[in-house]
């Protein structure tokens, strides 16, 4: 992995969204612009935000990371490529998306490689409750997507569970992939998994609305096309 210099904070100030956060979040505010939001929870060093960013530069990305140093090493980033549209929270996204996101007001949730926390008596830590996929599924707008990986067979089996349990999501695809291909990894665990042959497992779920019939339509970046940086 290449050394990033981090950036003074002066220069990260256009990146970070720091506390109080409202109750809750304008995007307009936050943004500047009225483009779809996309959310990344535990973006961790911020390869699929940068990715995502550089590919789509009509969509606005939102990180929520509970560790400030990657916070302020994703922001670092974002900043030596002169991004303006991407924003960094450093919050508890347990909390965060319940409180501070307005229901129904974004296009698409990203969480990769979750912490498993794989000690019976640290599940409690774990992101995925019943309670996240709830305040998740409420912050989707009708049609919105759920998008998930993880390298943990178990845990992919309780986020699922999870997901299935909630009458709001539908089921788009699932899959479990073995790919040692070079620069196909969306995030840096996802490439720390490739390295050791370990599967990874997919699933995206959308968010129904009444006149959904077929889980086929929508406009959710592609988030399956090759980064641009690794
Ligand atoms: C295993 S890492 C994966 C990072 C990145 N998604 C990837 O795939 O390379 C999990 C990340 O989630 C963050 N995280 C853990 N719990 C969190 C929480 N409650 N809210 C926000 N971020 C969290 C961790 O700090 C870490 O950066």
């Amino acid at each position: 992995m290449r050394r990033t210099k981090r950036l003074p904070l002066e220069q990260l100030t256009p990146y970070l969204c720091e506390p109080p956060f409202p109750e809750p979040l304008d995007w307009r505010a936050v943004f500047g612009n009225d483009r779809p939001v996309e959310i990344e929870v535990g973006f961790g060093k911020g390869l699929f935000l940068l990715n995502s960013a550089l590919q789509h530069p009509d969509v606005n990305y939102f990180g929520i990371e509970i560790m400030r140093k990657y916070q302020l090493f994703t922001a670092t980033r974002m900043a030596i490529r002169q991004l303006t549209n991407v924003r960094l929270a450093k919050a508890d996204a347990r909390h965060f998306m319940k409180v501070h996101v307005v229901p129904g007001s974004v296009r698409a949730i990203h969480v990769y490689f979750p912490d498993p926390w794989w000690k019976k008596r640290h599940h409690k830590r774990r992101l995925f409750t019943a309670e996240f996929v709830a305040a998740c599924t409420a912050a989707l707008q009708a049609d919105g997507e759920f998008r998930l990986a993880t390298d943990v067979a178990e845990y992919f089996a309780v986020m699922t569970e999870l997901c299935t349990a909630q009458p709001q999501l539908a089921l788009v695809n699932t899959s479990e992939v073995v790919d040692t291909s070079a620069g196909s990894f969306l995030t840096n665990f996802e490439r720390k998994a490739q390295l050791k042959g370990t599967p990874v497992h997919r699933a995206t779920y959308r968010k129904r609305t009444p006149e959904t019939t077929s889980p086929t339509s929508g406009g959710t970046t592609d988030t399956t096309t090759p980064p641009t940086i690794s």
